[in-house]
């Protein structure tokens, strides 16, 4: 497969700097050709500069230039594509994808996702688990697809709960977890010799 990623980010960025770092340390054969943004302010940005990857910011709420969420896909869609990205890797993108862009990149889109789904999917996943009670949680990544954090999962990393957890330190655990899986993950699409079984990723 097409080593080239595009990170696609909205905040701080932490997944993106283990991709980075993954990358920097030789466990991750790969090239992040460029980091995108929906935000100019995205903490994240900084990582890609210090690591001299190109970013862009592509603001969703300039509505002159994206009327609608397909022109905002279609704008995203040629970026990537005129840098020649095989893999995009969704780290903390806050923005729902239409089916214009899942499609541009058929089993070509990841996401990391801060839950064992199918439990506890969509905004503030840690929240959820801990408020439900449940004593695993953990970080999946998954494929993308239309449907929301719903794509073939790649990894899974469970993360216990404990009695005196609070949301935060819950979440603080899994993102430790969540940096590691994220660089094995891509490794393990990137490497290929893998299939969809219905929706099973099988080696
Ligand atoms: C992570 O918890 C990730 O699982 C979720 O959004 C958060 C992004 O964090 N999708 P960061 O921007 O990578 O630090």
């Amino acid at each position: 497969m097409n080593r080239t990623l595009g990170v696609l980010i909205s905040g701080r960025g932490s997944n993106l700097r283990a991709i980075i770092d993954a990358i920097a340390a030789g466990r991750l054969d790969a090239r992040i050709a460029v980091v995108i943004s929906n935000r100019a302010d995205a903490a994240g940005l900084a990582h890609a500069r210090a690591a001299g990857v190109e970013t862009l910011v592509l603001d969703h709420r300039d509505k002159a230039r994206y009327p609608s969420r397909e022109d905002y896909d279609r704008a995203l869609v040629a970026e990537l594509k005129a840098r020649h990205v095989g893999l995009v890797c969704l780290a903390g993108f806050m923005r729902l994808l239409s089916p214009a862009f899942v499609s541009a990149f058929p089993n070509g889109i990841l996401n990391i996702h801060p839950s064992l789904l199918p439990s506890f999917p969509g905004l503030d996943a840690q929240v959820q688990a801990w408020a439900h009670g449940v004593k695993v949680s953990g970080a999946t990544v998954h494929l993308v697809t239309a449907d929301l954090d719903a794509g073939p999962i790649v990894l899974q990393r469970p993360v216990p709960v404990a009695d005196d957890d609070t949301p935060e330190t819950l979440a603080a655990r899994i993102l430790v977890e969540e940096h590691k899986l994220y660089p094995e993950a891509i490794r393990l699409v990137l490497d290929g010799g893998w299939h969809l079984d219905g929706r099973r990723f099988l080696r």
